[in-house]
């Protein structure tokens, strides 16, 4: 049966990204006999310029339709002034609402030959494999009311932090799935020493973890979390937070990596479709400088065939590939280091790379 991909490649360096992922998409079709084929649209920022709209119908109901979604990144200082409801990050978080992609699966590994890239010392992050769970539909994001209006004759700007029940629960019972996958260690991060939203938080996971005996819960405040990120990261291994706390402790992880551009995700539903797209942002600065590092993409793509599309072999192809690549020496500029047998190439050299390396060449 033939899979249908929507391919976004959004703004900034999203466009150099994905056609590098394109191009081993290309590959990997060919040689796995996969039968899927792609259908590009333009979103956020791009979708702005053309349409007046950062999401439009059309490209929403592609996006419903198709098996997964592959995107590259959105946004940029451009649109800083558009109004607030058709910037492209409002293209973002309606495509993760209306398609339900509550469950974002943010992974924080180390490359062993990247430790150096790190901000930390090597022995602090040498082995790093952790997994960020974000809630991503809900939460102060989304939460009503919101605004800024004037009260008592000055600007007040307010939103809402609030969740359901049945969102803690969900995004819970996806924490322990994927713990029970891992190394059986879940840490859900709150503030319920001040929020209720917290305190009703930590109760639903308490509850769902009846169901999950064999997982070890703990539970941290996110002031804690963030220092425990870059004071001892290898004590946590899948991390369960809400959709603002996931924001910023996700970021956080990631730069323990060396690079956010090594960095994939998934946003997925409740039936495992999936929008998958690299952590890093539009990185407006390095746009058109071919600077830009794809392999977080690539891995995204990786990603996509594996949790959506169930090829784990393409998958696995794709990932020993970029491990190869990385063990060679290739590296874009965000990973370089002062490695004597390194090579530093731009972004369609580093799709070369894996290209190379997947046709055995
Ligand atoms: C992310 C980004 C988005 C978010 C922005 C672009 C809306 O920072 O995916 O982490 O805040 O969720
Ligand atoms: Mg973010």
């Amino acid at each position: 049966m033939s899979k249908n991909i929507v391919v976004l490649p959004g703004d900034g360096i999203g466009t150099e990204i994905i056609e590098q992922a394109v191009r081993v998409l290309d590959v990997v079709n060919e040689q796995h006999n996969l039968n899927i084929s792609t259908q590009t649209f333009a979103f956020g920022g791009a979708s702005y310029d053309l349409s007046g709209e950062p999401l439009t119908e059309e490209t929403l109901s592609a996006c419903r339709a198709a098996d997964a979604i592959l995107l590259g990144s959105i946004g940029g200082p451009k649109y800083d002034k558009a109004p607030r409801d058709k910037r492209p990050e409002r293209g973002l978080l309606r495509l993760r609402s209306e398609l339900e992609l509550f469950s974002n699966l943010r992974p924080a590994m180390l490359f062993p030959e990247l430790a150096d890239a790190s901000s930390l010392k090597p022995e602090l992050v040498a082995g790093l494999d952790m997994m960020i769970l974000r809630e991503l539909t809900g939460g102060i994001y989304f939460g009503g009311p919101r605004g800024i209006e004037t009260r008592d004759g000055q600007q007040v700007g307010f939103n809402t932090m609030v969740y359901g029940e049945d969102e803690i629960r969900r995004i819970a019972q996806s924490g322990f799935e994927i713990a029970m996958q891992r190394n059986k260690r879940l840490c859900s991060v709150d503030k319920a020493n001040v929020l209720e939203v917290s305190e009703l938080w930590r109760e639903v996971v308490i509850d769902v973890s009846k169901d999950y005996p064999d997982v070890e819960l703990s539970h941290m405040y996110v002031d804690n979390a963030a220092m425990q990120l870059v004071r001892e990261p290898k004590q946590f291994d899948v991390i369960v937070t809400s959709n603002l706390f996931g924001d910023i402790l996700s970021d956080a992880a990631a730069m323990l990596t060396g690079s956010i551009g090594m960095l994939p995700s998934a946003s997925l539903d409740a039936n495992g479709k999936g929008m998958y797209e690299p952590v890093h942002g539009s990185a407006p600065d390095i746009a058109g400088t071919g600077k830009a590092n794809p392999l977080a993409t690539i891995l995204s793509l990786s990603m996509l065939l594996r949790y959506t599309l169930n090829e784990a072999s393409a998958a696995d192809q794709i990932d020993n590939a970029v491990a190869a690549v990385i063990k060679n020496g290739i590296r874009c500029a965000d990973i370089a280091g002062s490695g004597a047998n390194e090579t530093v190439v731009n972004t369609a050299q580093m799709g070369d790379a894996v290209v190379a390396q997947l046709q055995g060449t």
